[in-house]
């Protein structure tokens, strides 16, 4: 059984929001619960709005309103034991961000200081979370973390507007794992880099994860990266996991029909024949549908699916389904 270094149990994450005395609330992560395992790379996938970069930012302890904790934990595993990060005031939280988990965000080319170089924002960010370390010290790390990465040191001296596209990016990831995470969350890495500059982004990642053994998280609703890269993959939709399980077992044997769409629609290399896209537009999270929420959309429908919410239930192998078609072994309910 692999180790796990994270486990979520029944998270619910609402934005919460009043206008005109009208309270109005986003059910963007709603009781959702899985692991990640220890040195694995996980991959989140969905389409856009199924609340998959609020989900991470909630496993980052980034919590602001109107983005509020309505239930649940999210307990990491530590030198000191399990840490409920839910249960820790914001200063405990930023002690553990960068050095337990560390995270890559959606966009990130803003996470550099346009106005500084590249060498400034590395000490500010080293000073800020190690302010102990003497400069010699940490001016050594900056340059063996990045030798280690195969970045050219010449980028130090330069301004972020200087770099390619791909290079950014490639700074970008160095300065999240300068620190060693235990854990890096990646949302989004590659979008806007076109395929070949992808590739080396993709190939970074990996080489990280594997020298430093540490877990990796890629968020992404492109499934022809998590097909590539990762070893486990949860599917979200408008909220919820509906299915999660080894990479090769939601490929080779995909049991939602949400996730059939999703690989369905994946384009293959040579392969010019139409695929089906997925009838329909996801849920406002506002107002999401009763019972099974793929339930407007899906083509296995039910009676039961559009009154009850089907459970994540494990079929074999870790791989876990919420479609009553599926735990019913595939027999109507009506
Ligand atoms: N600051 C916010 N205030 C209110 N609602 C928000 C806020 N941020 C996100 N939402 C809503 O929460 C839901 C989930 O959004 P989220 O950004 O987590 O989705 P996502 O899966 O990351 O989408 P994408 O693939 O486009 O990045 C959406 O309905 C979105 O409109
Ligand atoms: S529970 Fe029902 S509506 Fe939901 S995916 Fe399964 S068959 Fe479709
Ligand atoms: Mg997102």
């Amino acid at each position: 059984m692999p180790e796990k270094i994270v486990t979520i149990e029944n998270l619910k994450a609402y934005y919460l929001m009043e206008s005109y005395g009208i309270n109005r609330r986003v059910y963007a992560v709603d009781e959702v619960s899985f692991e990640i395992f220890k040195g694995e790379i996980l991959g989140i996938a969905g389409e856009s709005g199924c609340g998959k970069t609020t989900l991470t930012k909630t496993l980052l302890g980034i919590i602001k309103p109107p983005l509020y904790i309505m239930g649940g934990e999210i307990r990491y595993k530590t030198l000191d034991g399990e840490i409920n990060i839910l249960a820790l005031q914001e200063e405990e939280i930023k002690k553990l961000r960068w050095k337990v988990m560390s995270y890559i965000p959606q966009g990130s080319m803003s996470v550099l200081n346009p106005l500084r170089k590249i060498k400034d924002t590395f000490q500010d960010f080293v000073e800020a979370h190690q302010p102990e370390m003497d400069k010699i010290t940490f001016n050594n790390i900056i340059r063996e973390h990045l030798v280690s990465l195969g970045l050219p040191l010449e980028v130090l001296n330069l301004y972020p507007h200087q770099l390619s596209g791909g290079m950014r990016q490639r700074v970008t990831i160095a300065l999240s794992t300068i620190f060693k995470p235990e854990v890096i969350f990646a949302d989004e890495p590659t979008t806007a880099l076109d395929v070949v500059v992808q590739r080396g982004v993709l190939q970074l990642l990996q080489k990280i994860q594997k020298q430093a053994g540490n877990t990796l998280v890629i968020i992404g609703h492109d499934m022809s990266i998590h097909a590539r890269i990762t070893n486990r993959i949860a599917i979200m939709y408008a909220g919820k996991i509906i299915e999660i399980g080894e990479t090769k077992d939601i490929y080779n044997n995909p049991l939602h029909p949400y996730t059939r769409y999703l690989i369905g629609s994946l384009p293959r290399i040579g392969d010019k024949s139409y695929k089906t896209s997925i009838p329909g537009t996801p849920p406002s999270l506002a107002n999401p549908p009763t019972g099974c929420r793929f339930h407007p959309r899906c083509p296995d429908i039910i009676d039961i699916c559009s009154k009850e919410e089907p459970p994540l239930v494990e079929i074999k192998n870790g791989h876990k389904v919420a479609c009553f078609r599926v735990s019913d072994g595939g027999q109507d309910n009506e």
